[in-house]
């Protein structure tokens, strides 16, 4: 076994900025709820012509810059996504090709707003196993272009971005400890409905807007919370570590009240704690990326800093990974 670092990171959002205000001209919404109930004040929308796969390639551009690498030194592509390009092939090798690295290895993963936390753990068991030397882990959505337009409860949440890193071998370990979990018996919770083999898109589907994304919000809210705490204990436990030794918890942004909540038990000051909830919204996959990039860029974040990784989402999903900045 070799250990794996981060050398390199990314992100990128679209340039358009919806804001609280622009909401309520569509929406029978306000500002002022949707910041105390969510502390979302703008989110970032990809236009028409931009899909998921121009957001990761921007993204990954960035991060192989800040690594000062050649996409062709990278032996594998992962994009974490709820929203590919197509149904299929893999945006990931969309992503790859368009960035000059047609012939290497290339998938999605899909687990949602938990994706880049199963991306990690899996992308880092590839490199420290020895199976590749190089990955680019990217965590990219267009949620915008998925929600109902109809429900408020939803549409106001998500925004568009990616984030993207670059995983090496290292003979320091960076990786030190993971806890991932799911429970499938209840989709109903946060899921797109049709569009899959159990329910090709329709008529009907197109008329019920089954096709976009549908959740129960109290019940996410209150399962979040739960899982962020638990997960982040289990993955502090396998790594020897105790919240104490925390140095900066990167959550997934899916509300500001639940971060409190979590960071309330966890105990750690909200100085440790990375939130951009404020101008991205919802992100989905690439929250996590995106808060990294942007935490590793204004100094939040440095060497020798132990950061825990937290997500949970459709699925219902969650994770946590501890991992120690070099
Ligand atoms: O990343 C994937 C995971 N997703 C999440 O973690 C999301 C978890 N859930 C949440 O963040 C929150 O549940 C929401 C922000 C989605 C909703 O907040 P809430 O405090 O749970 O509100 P609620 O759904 O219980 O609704 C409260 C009221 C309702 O009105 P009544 O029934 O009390 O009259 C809603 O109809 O707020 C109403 N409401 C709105 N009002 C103004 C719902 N959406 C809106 C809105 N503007 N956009």
């Amino acid at each position: 076994m070799t250990g794996v670092k981060i050398v390199g990171v990314g992100h990128y959002v679209p340039e358009r900025v919806i804001d609280n205000f622009e909401l309520e001209k569509w929406f029978d919404t306000s500002d002022e709820w949707i910041t105390t109930r969510t502390g979302m004040k703008r989110r970032h929308w990809a236009s028409e012509n931009e899909a998921t796969s121009d957001l990761a390639l921007a993204a990954a551009r960035k991060a192989l810059a800040d690594a000062n690498l050649d996409p062709t030194d990278v032996d594998a592509f992962i994009v974490c996504t709820v929203y590919p390009d197509y149904l299929f092939p893999a945006t990931a090798c969309i992503v790859a090709s368009k960035l000059g690295a047609p012939n290497k290895a290339a998938f999605d993963m899909e687990i949602a707003c938990s994706g880049f936390i199963y991306g990690l753990t899996v992308a880092s068991s590839l490199v420290r196993s020895g199976v590749y030397k190089r990955i680019l882990l990217i965590g990219a959505e267009t949620l915008s272009k998925l929600v109902n337009p109809e429900d408020r409860g939803t549409a106001i949440l998500f925004g568009d971005g990616a984030g993207a890193v670059v995983l090496e071998a290292s003979e320091e370990d960076s990786f030190l400890g993971s806890e991932l979990g799911a429970d499938g018996s209840k989709p109903q919770l946060l899921l797109v409905e049709a569009g899959g083999s159990r329910h090709p898109i329709d008529e009907l589907a197109l008329e019920e807007k089954t096709d976009r994304i549908h959740m129960e919000g109290r019940e996410v809210f209150k399962f979040a919370v739960t899982k962020m705490i638990e997960a982040t204990d289990s993955a502090l436990a396998k790594a020897n570590l105790t919240k104490a030794d925390v140095d900066v918890l990167i959550p997934h942004q899916a509300n500001k009240r639940i971060i409190d909540a979590a960071m309330k038990y966890l105990e750690m000051p909200s100085d440790k704690c990375v939130i951009n909830i404020e101008e991205y919204g919802n992100t989905s996959a690439a929250s996590i990326p995106i808060a990294l990039s942007e935490a590793v860029g204004d100094g939040r974040v440095k060497p020798g800093d132990t950061i825990v990784f937290v997500g949970f989402g459709g699925g219902l999903s969650w994770g946590a990974v501890a991992w120690k900045w070099q």
